[in-house]
C-alpha cells in the first residue's frame, strides 16, 4: 500500500527530505495514504483473482496427478478466462495510478532504515517489475504481438507467483497504515478530498481512474458477454466475426489442413485402453447416432462464442471400441504442427455426454478453419484443448 506518515510528501520525517532527490519536491497533495491505500486494495484484490483464475487455467491445461477438472457447468472455464482478461486489463490504469501515486516514496533516504525496512523496500523491485511485466505480457498476448524469445505461458504464470509473494511482503508491511487510512483518516493528519488544493483533489483523481478502469472494461467484456459484442472495440476479437460467423485462431492452411480429403479420411480409435481398436470412415461417424450441444469455444485469451454443435459423443466410440468407464483420451489432430496436436481428456470430460466429435456447427459441415471434417468440442474446456481436425483417440 503506501509508506507511514512520517513517509509523506506532506510531512517528510526527520532524513527522508534530504538525499538525491528530496521527497518534499513531490507536491501533488493527491498522493496522500489514503488515495494509496484505495487504489492498493484494488490492485491488491484484482491481482489476487487474476492470479486464482490464471492458476487455475494453467492447471487445467497442465494437469498435476491431484487435479481433475470438471467438464461442468459447461461455460465455467469461459467465465474464469473471460475475468481474467478483462479484469486484467481493467487494472491497468489503477496499477499505473498506485505507481505513480507512491513512487516518490522510492527516492526516500536513507534507503534503508533497518533490515527489515531494507527487505521490505527489496520486495518492491518484484512487484513493480513483476506487475508490470504482467500487464505487458498478458496485453501483448491477447493481441498476438510476442516481442520476445520465451514461452509466454511460463513467463507469464512465474511472473504472478513472483508479483503475488511480493505483495503479500508489501501488504504485511503496510497492513496497519492502509487500514487506518481507509477507516480513520484524520488520524494520519489526511485532509478530506473536496477543496483540498487548487488543483485536482483525491475524488476527481480516484474517480478518474476507476471511471478509465470501467471504460476499458465495458468497451472489451464484450469479447466475451455477446449482448455487448458490438462495444468489444479494445480487444482484437468480436465473438461473432470469423468463418461461420465466429473466430479462429489457428487456420486450416497455416498446419496444411486446408484441403483434407475426405473419401481417405480414416479415424482411428486405439491404445491401451480398448477392446476392439476402430477404423472408421466419415460415412460411418455420419451414420452413427448423433447428439447435438450447444456449447461456446472459450479461447484462453478470453474471448469465447457459443454454437450448436453436432457429431458423435466420444462416450459412444469409447464403448464402441470396448473401454471401461474410467478411460481417458488423447485426441490426436491430423495437422501438421507439433504445437496444440493433442489434447487430454480425462475420465469426467471423456464420458460427459455432451463431449464430441462434432462433423457439423450450426447446421452446416464444419469449415477447414474450424477443423473438417472432425473436431473434438466438450463442455468447460479451453479453446486450445478443442483439437480441430482430429484424426485419432488413443485410450488409455
Ligand atoms: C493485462 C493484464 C492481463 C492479461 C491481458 C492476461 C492475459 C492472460 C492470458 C491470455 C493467459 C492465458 C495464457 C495461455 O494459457 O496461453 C493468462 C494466463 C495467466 N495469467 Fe494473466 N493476464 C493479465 C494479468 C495477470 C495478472 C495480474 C496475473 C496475476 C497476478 C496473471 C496471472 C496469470 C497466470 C498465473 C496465468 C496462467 C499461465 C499458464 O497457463 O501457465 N495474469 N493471462
Amino acid at each position: 500500500m503506501t509508506d507511514a506518515a512520517p513517509d509523506s510528501p506532506r510531512a517528510p520525517a526527520v532524513g527522508v527530505d534530504s538525499g538525491p532527490l528530496p521527497i518534499g519536491d513531490f507536491t501533488s497533495p493527491v498522493r496522500d495514504e489514503r488515495t494509496a491505500a484505495i487504489l492498493g486494495a484494488a490492485v491488491g484484490i484484482g491481482f489476487t483473482v487474476c492470479f486464482a483464475t490464471g492458476v487455475l487455467s494453467h492447471l487445467i491445461q497442465d494437469p498435476p496427478s491431484w487435479f481433475l477438472w470438471t467438464s461442468r457447468p459447461a461455460g465455467l472455464y469461459r467465465f474464469t478466462q473471460g475475468l481474467h482478461v478483462v479484469l486484467g486489463l481493467a487494472l491497468i490504469p489503477i496499477l499505473l495510478a498506485k505507481i505513480w501515486t507512491t513512487y516518490p516514496h522510492l527516492f526516500s533516504w536513507p534507503p534503508a532504515r533497518s533490515v527489515a525496512h531494507g527487505l521490505e523496500r527489496l520486495a518492491l523491485l518484484p512487484l513493480l517489475g513483476g506487475a508490470l511485466f504482467l500487464s505487458f505480457t498478458g496485453l501483448s498476448n491477447i493481441n498476438v504481438w510476442r516481442p520476445w524469445d520465451f514461452d509466454f505461458r511460463s513467463g507469464h504464470y512465474w511472473a504472478a507467483w513472483l508479483v503475488i509473494g511480493a505483495m503479500v511482503i508489501h501488504l504485511t508491511a503496510k497492513w496497519a497504515t492502509t487500514r487506518t487510512a481507509l477507516t480513520d483518516p484524520a488520524s494520519l493528519g489526511i485532509e478530506p478530498s473536496v477543496g483540498q488544493s487548487p488543483g485536482l483533489d483525491r475524488r476527481s483523481f480516484l474517480g478518474a481512474v476507476f471511471a478509465t478502469s470501467g471504460l476499458i472494461a465495458l468497451f472489451s467484456v464484450g469479447q466475451t458477454f455477446a449482448p455487448l459484442r458490438r462495444l468489444a472495440l479494445l480487444v482484437p476479437r468480436r465473438p461473432d466475426i470469423g468463418p461461420q460467423g465466429f473466430p479462429v485462431n489457428r487456420e486450416a492452411a497455416s498446419v496444411g489442413m486446408a484441403d483434407v480429403d475426405a473419401a481417405a479420411y480414416r479415424l482411428v480409435v486405439d491404445g491401451a485402453g480398448v477392446g476392439r481398436p476402430l477404423e472408421l470412415t466419415l460415412d460411418d461417424l455420419r451414420s452413427m447416432p448423433q447428439r447435438e450441444a450447444e456449447l461456446p469455444i472459450a479461447c484462453v485469451e478470453g474471448w469465447s462464442s457459443s454454437q450448436r454443435w453436432r457429431g458423435v459423443p466420444v462416450r459412444d466410440l469409447l464403448a464402441q471400441a470396448g473401454a471401461g468407464d474410467d478411460a481417458e483420451v488423447t485426441v490426436v489432430s491430423m495437422q501438421d504442427s507439433r504445437r496444440l496436436k493433442t489434447s487430454e481428456l480425462n475420465r469426467w470430460h471423456a464420458h460427459d455426454p455432451d463431449t464430441l466429435l462434432a462433423l457439423e456447427v450450426n447446421g452446416e459441415v464444419l469449415a477447414p478453419d474450424h477443423g473438417y471434417p472432425v473436431r473434438l468440442i466438450g463442455p468447460n474446456r479451453p479453446g486450445v484443448m478443442q483439437t480441430k481436425w482430429v484424426g485419432r483417440l488413443e485410450v488409455t
